[in-house]
């Protein structure tokens, strides 16, 4: 599978998040030096940043099976118990979006996490006793967009907290290189890094931009990808000169123009634009913040002078 081959399988592979690998790669040593299984870690950034790619990896330095569930498909505590009960020792289990978990799931969790084991009501009425069931030794790696968005408890029960952050345009461009690579494609060095600065700092949106720009290239019957064939491509997919997408320009021009810039009420804007505030608020507004085009006040978003500048218009009342 080409999708699948695209994630680095080692640590040493994966491009990027240098904080990030450096810490991983000393608890993961550690971890096998005493024969016991990693620390429960919890990753947490903007999608696409590589949160499932490095779990795998975990398990994979770790020599272990990689078991892959998330918060939403997991509706009852039962779900878990069969989860947890069916794993190995030393297995790593992924839970992605572990801040959509059931409270009520969360609550078998926690013995499970602090001391391998399961708490079960058996029976019901006047007879219902728990009962307690030992489980192998596992590292739990949970994803979030925020660790804010977990309860403390589950939060606090995670040993290692890892944040990923958005790529700089470099190993971006090396990503990009890579898959590429993968793809058996030629792509010139500036066109890798005009694909690598529109991404948003996000691997999994300069692989997507990637296959696109691939496309066009093919259908044109060009060799080796050019700049000017990728900047065609980018131009048809509604991608700016700064990896700006259709979205981010209807939230920025939302603001601007039915607010006056703001500040507006996230909730308020996303029903203007006909978008989820969710949607909004963990994949479009990070980057946004991120490049300082929006700020968040406690009055709601505002778009700053940089993005009105970006878009060629004066600030109101300026
Ligand atoms: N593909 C997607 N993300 C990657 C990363 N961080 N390193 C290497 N290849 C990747």
């Amino acid at each position: 599978d080409l999708e699948l081959s695209l994630r680095p399988e080692r640590l040493s592979q994966y491009i990027g998040q240098d904080q990030v690998k450096n810490n991983l790669s000393i608890f993961i040593e550690a971890a096998k030096m005493r024969e016991e299984p990693l620390d429960h870690a919890l990753l947490y950034g903007p999608p696409g940043l590589g949160k499932t790619t490095l779990a795998s990896i975990i398990a994979n330095e770790m020599g272990v099976q990689f078991r892959t569930t998330a918060g939403p498909a997991i509706e009852r505590a039962g779900d878990l118990a069969a989860i947890l009960s069916s794993l190995e020792p030393g297995d790593v289990l992924f839970i992605d979006e572990i801040h959509r978990l059931p409270r009520s799931v969360e609550e078998v969790l926690y013995p499970a996490m602090e001391d391998f084991c399961l708490d079960i009501v058996v029976g019901t009425g006047p007879s219902a006793r728990s009962v307690r069931l030992d489980l192998p030794p596992f590292t739990l790696v949970g994803a979030t967009t925020r660790a804010g968005l977990l309860s403390a408890p589950l939060r606090d029960r995670f040993g290692v907290h890892s944040r990923l952050e958005y790529y700089d345009t470099k190993a971006l461009c090396s990503i990009v290189e890579r898959t590429a690579e993968i793809f058996s494609v030629s792509i010139e060095k500036d066109a890798a890094v005009e694909v690598a600065r529109r991404s948003r700092g996000t691997p999994r949106i300069a692989n997507r931009l990637l296959k696109r720009v691939r496309d066009i290239a093919q259908v044109k019957g060009e060799t080796v990808i050019s700049k000017a064939t990728t900047q065609e491509a980018l131009r048809m997919l509604q991608v700016d000169a700064e990896g700006l997408d259709f979205i981010d320009h209807k939230l920025l021009m939302g603001i601007m123009d039915s607010f006056q810039g703001g500040p507006v009420g996230l909730d308020t804007i996303a029903a203007t634009i006909g978008e989820e505030s969710q949607t909004i608020e963990d994949v479009y507004e990070p980057y946004l913040l991120q490049i300082g085009y929006i700020q968040r006040t406690p009055r709601g978003r505002v778009v700053t002078p940089k993005a009105y500048a970006h878009f060629n218009r004066e600030v109101p009342g300026s």
